[in-house]
């Protein structure tokens, strides 16, 4: 489903399970300790992103973790890896082509009530409730957090910075069947990163009615 949320320029791998994996010993270091099926998982998300990576024609090479837990890409790349139950996807592109990428993938299950109020502002929850009456039968507060994870990975590799729930105001613009597209603006007094303005985020959805996955890009 991975491919079905990501733009042209963008490569993409996924998987349902977890291969045997060797990873390089930069990569070893964040999950010693971890339990195994963390250890799987990440082993996994490596696998992936160095599948995109050759798909861009990059020879494999570590992606080690950065001290707030996103992936450190080779020079002059950039990407995303995501995990959720039954689910594995990484993407990457060139930096020349977009500046950062997230993606997130989420069990299509209803989002807990006790977390409605934390993940989206008063106004997306009143648009999604119109949204539900029209479209039925998908669960759009998950569909929302999940877009607001892969917001928040994008919004990480371009800014380093931490972005909350409510500093993002999600707009699903388009709905086609099961996926459509949605933009974000963002409320955070500091719009301008090193001297460069941040850029509109723009993302996608999809779901085949057991997983949703969500892709947010910025060129
Ligand atoms: C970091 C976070 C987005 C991960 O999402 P998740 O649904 O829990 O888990 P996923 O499996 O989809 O993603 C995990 C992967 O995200 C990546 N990741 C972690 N921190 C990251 C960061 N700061 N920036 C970019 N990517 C990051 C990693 O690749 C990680 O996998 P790995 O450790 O195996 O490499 C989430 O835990 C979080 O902290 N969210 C709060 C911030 C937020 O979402 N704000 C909303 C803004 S509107």
């Amino acid at each position: 489903m991975i491919e079905r949320v990501l733009p042209p320029g963008v490569a993409s791998a996924w998987t349902a399970r977890d291969p045997e994996v060797r990873l390089f010993p930069e990569e070893t270091a964040r999950i010693e300790g971890a339990v195994p099926s963390r250890r799987r998982e990440f082993a996994t998300g490596r696998h992936l992103a160095r599948t995109a990576l050759a798909r861009l024609g990059v020879p494999a090479a570590p992606i080690p973790t950065g001290d707030r837990g996103q992936p450190l890409w080779p020079d002059g790349l950039t990407g995303s890896i995501t995990h959720c139950k039954g689910y594995r996807a990484a993407a990457a592109a060139r930096r020349d082509r977009f500046r950062a990428i997230g993606i997130d993938a989420e069990v299509h299950l209803p989002l807990h009530d006790s977390l409605i109020g934390t993940v989206l502002l008063p106004e997306e929850q009143a648009d999604l409730a119109r949204l539900a009456g029209e479209h039925p039968g998908l669960h759009w507060p998950a569909i929302a957090f999940s877009a607001k994870e892969s917001l928040y990975k994008a919004w990480f590799t371009l800014t380093e910075r931490w972005l909350g729930f409510h500093d993002a105001r999600l707009r699903f613009d388009t709905v086609h069947g099961v996926g459509g597209s949605f933009t974000a603006d963002i409320r955070v007094s500091a719009q301008t990163i090193g001297g460069t303005r941040v850029p509109p985020f723009a993302g996608n959805w999809h779901t085949d009615g057991s997983v949703i996955v969500t892709a947010v890009t910025a060129e």
